[in-house]
């Protein structure tokens, strides 16, 4: 990658607006700050965009009517819209769909609400696009049975759908995989969830909120530690964690290869949340009284539970009837309808000054410092001197390095022999991001 690409990596974390907060799981509460928290939930004011597929109104309307489109699957009777239901917040209702074979899919139907602030896809984060996402479910066998060039084919056959996708793509006018894709995924991001009672309390409106529901978001940032993964606008950190459930699913860590992220799965994000019971990746809570009761009672203790997850969570029967309120202040009263965010391509935000230094610290998850620049032959260390296993990768000019499960305390070293740009990021926190410039040596 090019200098240039590094400070565009930069730059989208930046425009993201992911807050990263200081403290771990085991500080005490601390005295509720109104005006902190105001700021640490604020809605954004534009949808982030790649810049390799803007999105165009002709874009957008195709991709909304590939999204209704049985045709995209093997027998011509299931679309996106199947398990994706806009009034269930693009979910489906049950605890998990029944496959083409008739036998229950492995995982829940996520909704779909403000995927355009994603930083990878899927319960385990094993696709790292919305673009790439979206040849997933159309190829898999027991999803829609389809495949992507059958279904170019049978589109190209029908005049309205070689017109619309001319419309969308005027540079490259054809019914192709890259353009069918591009277009569901420019769909997809519009799909914002509208401003709920909390996001009038962010603002300032301090009758936004019944005082139940106050103190149920007291205990949220508070005593019951779910702000630890369950933070920023849309209520969620992007990062992988085990939270105790049953189950033998392995999650993340069978992407990753890392025995240490087993169980871990991206944490959801709560917005519209009312419309999309049953919870969890496998469906296996009903209502958000059980999700509460889970975390106050029924977390399951072992190797791979997050750092992030309190020792334990005490809540009275009000506490957590003032939980649940709250969790239902970020839910539409009715149905929801996408808001539209004027789309601003992802290129803001200053990148971080490279420091000449071969020693990187990692506390509160974030590289310290966040640019370094090296010679070649200078060996790098990097200090997991956080309170959480990590799991650096590397990639750049001749190498894909994976440290495995660096736990708290270890050190992980790394030689570069070839001068170049090279991208660190942890697997289990992906919002860590590391640029490395190696410069030849004498
Ligand atoms: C048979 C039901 C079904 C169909 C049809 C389906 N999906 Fe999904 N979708 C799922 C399930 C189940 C998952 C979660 C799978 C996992 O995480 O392993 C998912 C995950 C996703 C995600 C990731 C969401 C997130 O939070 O990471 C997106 C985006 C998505 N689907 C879009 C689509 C699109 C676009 C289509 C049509 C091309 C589609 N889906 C068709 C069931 C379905
Ligand atoms: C250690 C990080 C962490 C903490 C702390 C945490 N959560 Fe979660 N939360 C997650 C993850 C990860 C999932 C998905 C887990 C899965 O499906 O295996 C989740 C799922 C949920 C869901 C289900 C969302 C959905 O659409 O399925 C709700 C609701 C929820 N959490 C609320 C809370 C509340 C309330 C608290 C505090 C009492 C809390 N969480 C604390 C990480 C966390």
């Amino acid at each position: 990658m090019t200098r240039a690409g590094l400070h565009s990596t930069v730059r989208v974390l930046a425009s993201l607006g992911l807050v990263v907060l200081v403290g771990g799981a085991t500080d005490g509460p601390a005295p509720f700050d109104a005006a902190h928290w105001r700021q640490v939930f604020a809605r954004p004011d534009h949808t982030p965009m790649p810049a390799g597929n803007p999105a165009t109104p002709g874009k957008v309307a195709l991709g909304a009517t590939l999204f209704e489109d049985k045709r995209l699957s093997g027998a011509g009777d299931v679309a996106c819209a199947t398990c994706h239901q806009a009034e269930l917040s693009f979910s489906d209702g049950v605890p998990t769909h029944d496959g083409l074979d008739g036998l229950a899919l492995d995982r829940r139907t996520p909704p779909l609400w403000n995927m355009a602030w994603g930083l990878s896809w899927f319960w385990d984060g094993r696709a790292t696009s919305l673009e790439a996402q979206a040849s997933g479910p159309i190829e898999n066998k027991r999803e829609m049975g389809g495949n992507l060039d059958r279904a170019v084919q049978t589109l190209s056959a029908d005049p309205k759908m070689t017109r619309a996708f001319a419309g969308a793509f005027p540079e490259d006018p054809a019914v192709t995989r890259a353009n069918l894709v591009k277009a569901l995924a420019a769909f997809e991001r519009t799909l914002v969830s509208p401003e709920t009672r909390f996001d009038r309390w962010v603002k300032g409106d301090d009758k936004a909120l019944e005082p139940d529901e106050l103190s149920g978001f007291k205990v949220f940032v508070g005593k019951g530690a779910c702000v630890n993964c369950h933070q920023g606008w849309r209520f969620t950190d992007e990062a992988f964690h085990d939270i105790g459930l049953p189950g033998d699913d392995p999650g993340r860590g069978k992407v990753l290869g890392v025995k240490a992220a087993e169980h871990a799965f991206k944490t959801p994000s709560l917005r519209e949340r009312v419309w999309s019971a049953p919870y969890m990746h496998d469906g296996s809570l009903a209502s958000f009284e059980d999700v509460v009761d889970h975390y106050a009672d029924r977390v399951i203790k072992r190797p791979t539970l997050s750092a992030d997850m309190p020792q334990s969570v005490a809540l009275s029967a009000a506490e957590r009837a003032q939980l649940v309120a709250f969790l239902n202040t970020l839910s539409s009263e009715d149905p929801p309808r996408a808001t539209s965010l004027p789309p601003r391509t992802m290129s803001l935000g200053v990148p971080p000054e490279a420091v000449a230094t071969s020693i990187v610290g990692q506390k509160d998850r974030r590289f310290t410092p966040g640019a370094i620049l090296l010679k070649v032959g200078e060996v790098l260390r990097i200090v997991n001197d956080d309170t959480r296993t990590h799991n650096v990768r590397i990639d750049g000019p001749g190498m894909s390095y994976n440290s495995d499960a660096q736990n708290p305390g270890d050190t992980v070293t790394i030689g570069f022999d070839q001068p170049g740009h090279y991208d660190a990021i942890c697997g289990i926190h992906p919002e860590m991001r590391l640029s490395v410039e190696v410069a030849p040596g004498q």
